[in-house]
């Protein structure tokens, strides 16, 4: 498939260009804010780049990969250039405090609000996914969420090439838990310094 990684300059798009190019099922191109830092980085990685609204023309999949707090002005920024292409969120909504990261919000989800504003569908997962972790080839298992059938099930081919499970966790709602998964496992990154990620028990 055609994948657009919106933020592809950041350290999670890269991971997931990098593991994607190398992988060579799908045609990857990396968006920017910037054409020239979108080419430099698509240089590096072997794959294809341009300012976002250029990346995600054509594209099969949008994998929304921006710094999370520029994930909802970036969905509204790329509304016409998204359409109704289907939209994979991987942000999580998070509260940096003395006392450890917390999620950010008591109710809803960040995907569940870039739902509201694209046109088309949206998924959401991969947050468990340590960037380190998805270049090395081991981030774990793939949680995936989303009430749209055609987003889940690309988001479950793309997430199925790079970890060892896709895993479906059921109506985008579920991603209020994956997101505020993202505070419990930076907490415990920062408490025994390591890139942990998550595996499910108990399934065939
Ligand atoms: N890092 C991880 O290990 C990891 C793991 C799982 C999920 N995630 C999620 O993946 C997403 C990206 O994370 P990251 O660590 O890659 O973040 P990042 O490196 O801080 O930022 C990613 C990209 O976002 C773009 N960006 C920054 N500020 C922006 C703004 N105000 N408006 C529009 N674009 C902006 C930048 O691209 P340009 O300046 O080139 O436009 C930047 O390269 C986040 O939602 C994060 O929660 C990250």
């Amino acid at each position: 498939m055609r994948v657009a990684i919106v933020g592809g300059t950041g350290a999670f798009g890269r991971a997931l260009a990098k593991r994607l190019h190398e992988i060579g099922d799908d045609e990857v191109l990396v968006g920017s804010r910037d054409a020239e830092r979108a080419q430099a980085t698509a240089e590096e990685l072997g794959v294809m780049g341009g300012r976002n609204e250029e990346v995600v023309a054509g594209a099969d999949l949008v994998v929304l990969a921006v710094k999370s707090d520029a994930t909802l002005a970036t969905a509204s920024e790329l509304i016409e250039a998204i359409g109704k292409t289907p939209v994979l969120c991987v942000a999580s909504d998070l509260r940096f405090t003395p006392e450890g990261v917390r999620p950010g919000r008591h109710q809803g989800s960040l995907a569940e609000e870039v739902l509201r504003i694209v046109r088309g569908p949206v998924a959401s997962g991969l947050q468990s996914f340590a960037a380190a972790n998805l270049v090395e080839g081991d981030p774990g298992d793939a949680l995936i969420c989303g009430g749209d059938d055609r987003a889940k099930e690309l988001s479950l081919e793309l997430a199925g090439r790079v970890a060892e499970r896709a895993i479906d966790v059921g109506p985008l709602e579920s991603s209020r838990a994956l997101e505020g998964m993202t505070a419990v496992i930076l907490n415990v990154n920062k408490r025994y310094k390591g890139h942990a990620g998550i595996r499910l028990t108990g399934l065939p």
